[in-house]
């Protein structure tokens, strides 16, 4: 007689048990974080940002040595960089900025051409665009050998005003892989949605070209798919918020800058982190979700072991 097949066990869904039981994919202490970034060997010097055009630039860099690339271009809207929209005083904004032009695609598939040759193959790009470009951007990926693996909204609190449209208050940031199969992701949140709220900050009566990003936007991104200790590329340094975020992140920059005369902004940014002056291991970060779940579970969560939780809501969770 034959044995029936057994019938398999259904998981009942328990409200929030995943936010439970999270952890981040790699997480390390700060001295840990610390160790890592000081003892990181390059072949070629590290945590300098060359005052020159990035096109030609990147390609005297060896095959494979970038970890990360986090790239802010200039979008090709005619920005000249002293725009005082935002009632910023014109006088601590930075001359120079170089906007394109030459045709923005052009421009655009030059510098993402020669991203997938840098990446090492568990590399990954940070690609920022405004709206009115995307289309050149999409296209230049799509013929770059870079597989996009999200495309992820940046909304900031406030553009500029206007009179018979919407405020655009976003930027496109596409998250770009070398390779699908074996690139370098951190779950260091339980439920990271692809848009993101964070606000632009703008620091009253500090000097810096017009289009800073704010740092935590940067954090963010090498967070989820770097190391400490790792290297990371910005072709289009504008006041140094990339080597900012890695100085205080324990990773390594690597940068180009057009314009000579944003060296002393960024000399300056630089000059006030020490290294690893924003590190916080990724398990003592705040996650509402997962603070939720532990209120919910309060008293098993704090007085078992990781076992102990577990068994606890296995046993609630019958056929
Ligand atoms: C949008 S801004 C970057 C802002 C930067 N993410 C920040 O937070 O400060 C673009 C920067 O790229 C620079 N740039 C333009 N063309 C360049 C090129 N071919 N190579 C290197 N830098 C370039 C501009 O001078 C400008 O500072």
């Amino acid at each position: 007689m034959r044995a029936e097949p057994r019938k398999k066990r259904k998981r009942r869904y328990v409200p929030h048990e995943a936010a439970l039981r999270f952890r981040p994919t790699n997480d390390w202490s700060w001295e840990e974080a610390q160790s890592a970034y000081e003892n990181a060997e390059f072949d070629f010097e590290v945590d300098v940002i060359y005052y020159e055009d990035c096109i030609p630039a990147m390609d005297r860099l060896p095959d494979e040595c970038i970890d990360v690339i986090v790239a802010d271009p200039p979008f090709g809207i005619e920005f000249n960089g002293r725009e005082t929209v935002y009632n910023r005083d014109s006088d601590l904004v930075v001359e120079g900025y170089q906007e394109i032009r030459q045709d923005y695609a052009e421009f655009t598939n030059a510098w993402i051409s020669r991203l997938a040759r840098i990446l090492k193959p568990s590399g990954s790009a940070w690609v920022f665009s405004g709206w009115t470009n995307l289309r050149d951007v999409l296209d230049a990926i799509d013929a770059s050998g870079l597989t996009l693996i999200n495309h992820i909204i940046w909304k900031y609190q406030f553009g500029v005003f206007t009179r018979r449209k919407f405020v655009t208050s976003h930027y496109h940031l596409l998250f770009l892989v070398k390779d699908p199969t074996r690139y370098y992701f951190n779950k260091i949140e339980h439920y990271p949605l692809d848009v993101w709220e964070i606000n632009r900050t703008y620091l009253r009566g500090q000097v810096k070209n017009g289009t800073k990003l704010p740092e935590s936007l940067v954090m963010r991104c090498i967070d989820f798919t770097s190391r400490p200790g790792d290297l990371v590329l910005d072709p289009f340094m504008g006041n140094g918020t990339t080597a900012v975020a890695c100085k205080g992140s324990f990773r390594h920059y690597l940068g180009f800058e057009i314009n000579p005369r944003m060296r002393e902004v960024i000399e300056r940014n630089l000059s006030l982190v020490e290294p690893g002056a924003f590190y916080v291991p990724y398990s003592q970060r705040r996650d509402p979700l997962v603070e939720k779940a532990r209120r919910k579970f309060g008293k098993i969560y704090r007085q078992s072991s990781d076992d102990e939780v577990q068994a606890t809501i296995d046993s609630w969770i019958g056929d």
